[in-house]
């Protein structure tokens, strides 16, 4: 990790009319670094983070980028077109629904491939390659390349679209509850899959998940969300192992009872 931050996010608030999304969030986020959001249903972690890669506009509040070049940049006074192109290629953005991220109806091949071409890449037998190459990292095997992922179980979908999202060499991925549809047996091995790749490539990530267990295995700090607003955050041991505020205390001896 660098002293740089890679994202930073100040004050950001969404309101649905009268109802509260989330309110005054703010957090850094370093490259390299692993911060999960937790917080039961409704407590405003989606809202979060689609205000935050903006997918949504918040009502109030900032979100600096820290570019390529070095240089800091506001989302939110970006262009259209050179913030899809962030999103297409220095970031990722994993669904809790795989067919939320992926073209179900054309092959697996071309969903990985495709954001390739993004970022410029024309020549097909190279796309058709490293496509293959990242089936393989998700343990997908390459004889499934041509097959459309509708044909796909829940887990090699959400794998795909894994492939998808890293095959540009992103910095930064958000990720949805990205386990949330899967059964206990597969989320497990997708968990693994996701540590090892983002140990690898040294991703900075932010994760949704209302599953402390995934927040324990995948993060190194952690957000908790209520009604809307950030009440604890910390390194993930700590927040776990000696949390503070008595929801969290909640939250943490809720999970450990089951
Ligand atoms: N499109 C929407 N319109 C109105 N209210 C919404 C909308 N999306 C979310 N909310 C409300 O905002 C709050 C936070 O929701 P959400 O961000 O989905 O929480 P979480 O992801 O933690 O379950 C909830 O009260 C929810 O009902
Ligand atoms: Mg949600």
């Amino acid at each position: 990790m660098t002293d740089t931050p890679l994202f930073k996010v100040n004050g950001i608030s969404k309101f649905y009319g009268t109802r509260t999304g989330c309110r005054d969030v703010s957090f850094e986020l370093y490259p390299g670094e692993v911060l999960a959001i937790v917080g039961e249903s409704g407590s405003g972690k989606t809202t979060l983070l689609n205000c935050i890669s903006t997918r949504l506009t918040p009502t109030a509040g900032s979100v600096e980028y820290r570019m390529r070049d070095g240089a800091f940049r506001d989302l939110y006074r970006m262009g259209e077109a050179e913030r899809r192109m962030l999103m297409r290629t220095d970031w990722g953005f994993v669904h809790q629904n795989p067919a939320d991220g992926l073209r179900m109806t054309v092959s697996a091949g071309a969903n990985a491939g495709e954001r390739l071409m993004a970022v410029g890449e024309r020549h097909y037998g190279r796309i058709r390659a490293t496509a293959s190459d990242w089936l393989e990292r998700v343990e997908i095997g390459t004889d499934r390349i041509d097959d459309q992922p509708r044909t796909f179980s829940g887990g090699m979908r959400q794998r795909l679209q894994i492939a998808r999202n890293l095959i540009t060499g992103p910095r930064l991925v958000f990720m949805d509850e990205p386990t949330g549809g899967l059964d206990v047996s597969v989320q497990a091995r997708l968990l693994d899959l996701v540590r090892s790749l983002v140990n690898d490539l040294g991703l900075a990530v932010v994760i949704v998940t209302h599953d402390l267990a995934v927040a324990r295995l995948l993060s190194h700090r952690m957000m908790v969300m209520k009604e809307g607003r950030v009440i604890e955050t910390g390194l993930t041991d700590r927040v776990l192992d000696d949390p503070r505020e008595p929801y969290t205390q909640l939250l943490v001896s809720s999970i450990l009872q089951v």
